[in-house]
């Protein structure tokens, strides 16, 4: 089995963030998504990784390289614009074959992992097989009506009165009959070429499609309440260590990571939190929930579940909340309110 990961797409709801990177790179305590992604597909066995990447590939070949660091070997497959997931399908058949394939979405995250989903795929072997989840509002989403027996009898894209609340959440496992239903598509309402649409194809054509529910904890990682929230529930899985220097004078209480080459001096650290290589909290206090990046500096700062990414400087700032500090971005206070900030940028300050 192979795996093709899409890491395209413009990411409007994550901006302004997904002006300088690709949201696939947003650091989940301290770790892109896309890493996230690759570790859930190695689990798996698979190793040969097609990625799908459009105008952010120079970034994410930066991070992700040949995927020999995470034991996997990527092939990086172009596309030019955003034309939809079956689209992406359609682009990586080169590199696929005639070979089954798992897809995954690059800003999916399922901390718990796809292994029993994987072997249901391989132990049967439908013609195609969706993971999906129990969602409150499914109508963002590829909705799925099950049968009894799993079996999946209709799919529909983000549909304004949803039939069933399972979700579509971005795994799929295909045999190569999806490539002749890819190509029998017509492009949807916004202009893609939508794998929904390609399975419920099959669906129609009375093939053996299946759904498995996934029951663990699954995000979408588009909107950044969804990020934090995400951070926030990773964190709580880290196995804490304190490789960095941890002053006399500070305390550190809970599960909590402090990466080497980080100084934590005069402070206050309770856990789930960490922070990254080379950066220095003084004087500060950092609350649960929170993730440092690399080469950052806080002083005289009070900072709860927020993710601040490498090389930010915050100061002076007793009450940071929910926050997302940007790459080197720099965060201070004065005695009045004086803002230079990017486009899209969203500020909430304490009236
Ligand atoms: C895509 C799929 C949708 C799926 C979702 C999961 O939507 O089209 O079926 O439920 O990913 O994240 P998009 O993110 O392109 O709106």
């Amino acid at each position: 089995m192979k795996a093709l990961v899409l890491s395209g797409g413009s990411g409007t709801r994550l901006r302004p963030f997904s002006y300088s990177m690709p949201k696939q790179l947003i650091p989940i305590a301290n770790k892109p998504v896309l890493a996230h992604v690759l570790d859930n597909i190695r689990a798996l066995g698979v190793t040969e990784v097609g990625v799908v990447v459009g105008d952010r590939a120079a970034q994410i070949s930066e991070v992700i390289g040949d995927g020999s660091s995470m034991g996997v070997r990527v092939t990086y497959i172009p596309q030019e614009r955003p034309l939809g997931l079956a689209h992406c399908v359609a682009l990586a058949r080169p590199f696929l074959g005639d070979e089954d394939f798992v897809m995954y979405l690059g800003d999916n995250m399922l901390p718990e992992g796809i292994v029993p989903i994987a072997e249901e795929f391989t132990a049967r072997r439908p013609d195609a097989q969706v993971v999906v989840h129990k969602v409150a509002d499914p109508r963002a989403f590829g909705v799925a009506e099950l049968d009894a027996d799993g079996r999946v009898e209709r799919l529909v894209e983000k549909p304004s009165r949803p039939r069933s609340d399972l979700a579509l959440i971005g795994v799929y496992f295909f045999t190569p009959a999806i490539h002749r239903a890819v190509a029998a598509i017509e492009p949807s309402a916004r202009g893609e070429l939508e794998i929904t649409d390609a399975i419920q194809l099959l669906v129609a054509e009375g093939r053996d499609v299946r759904g498995s529910v996934y029951g663990g904890y699954w995000k979408d990682t588009g909107r950044v309440e969804d990020v934090l929230e995400c951070n926030r529930r990773l964190l709580e899985t880290l196995r804490p260590y304190a490789a960095g220097e941890v002053d006399a004078h500070s305390e550190v209480t809970g599960p909590v990571v402090i990466e080497a080459g980080a100084r934590i001096v005069r402070s206050r650290i309770t856990g789930p939190a960490i922070v990254g290589a080379g950066s220095v909290v003084e004087g500060s206090d950092l609350g649960p929930g929170t993730s440092i990046g690399r080469d950052c500096v806080l002083r005289n700062t009070r900072l709860t579940d927020s993710i601040v990414l490498d090389g930010a400087s915050i100061a002076d700032l007793p009450g940071l909340h929910g926050s997302l500090i940007g790459r080197n971005a720099s965060v201070g206070a004065s005695a009045r309110h004086r803002l230079v900030i990017g486009d899209h940028t969203r500020i909430e300050v304490a009236a």
